[in-house]
């Protein structure tokens, strides 16, 4: 297995050190190592198992368990789609297949350019304006294909 670039090293090893006496330390270190560097690289499972004293396959097996957490950096912008309920009763089901054709992947899919990863959510407290997404952080409601397409795009020259 490669090792891990140093400063990364150093990173994940302090972000470790800091957080390991908390009790469930393994999913605060997850969180903590995709906040500081975007993902958690494969690289990085070592170190964490053992700083944690668990094998690396039990790190691993959290990692996948979680698809909120990813072993490649995201895009430059993060797209999350709703699929709870309301926005599924407000036609999700055809924007989400319009978006997985208009960015060419499928969910925890990067597009070919780097621009966007897109990834699902279970409602973002926005059902009032159904079906909703979110870019970055910024909340969208009342999204129809055609509206999706205008935020990619206007995403896409940021
Ligand atoms: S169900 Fe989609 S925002 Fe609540």
């Amino acid at each position: 297995m490669a090792s891990l670039d140093p400063k990364l090293n150093e990173t994940v090893a302090e972000l470790v050190g800091r957080l390991k006496d908390k009790p469930g330390a393994l999913l605060p270190i997850l969180h903590a190592v995709q906040d500081a560097v975007g993902c958690v690289p494969p690289e990085a499972v070592p170190v964490i198992a053992d700083g944690l004293n668990l094998s690396r396959a039990e790190v691993h097996g959290v990692i996948s368990f979680y698809h909120y957490f990813r072993e490649r950096p995201p895009g430059r912008h993060v797209i999350h789609l709703c699929r709870a309920e309301a926005c599924q009763s407000m036609g999700q089901r055809g924007l989400e297949a319009h978006a997985k054709q208009a960015l060419g992947v499928d969910f925890h899919g990067t597009t070919p350019n780097g621009a966007f990863t897109f990834e699902p959510v279970y409602c973002l407290g926005n059902c009032a304006c159904s079906p909703a997404m979110m870019v970055d952080g910024e909340l969208y409601g009342r999204v129809t294909p055609a509206r999706f397409d205008d935020i990619v795009s206007q995403w896409e020259k940021r």
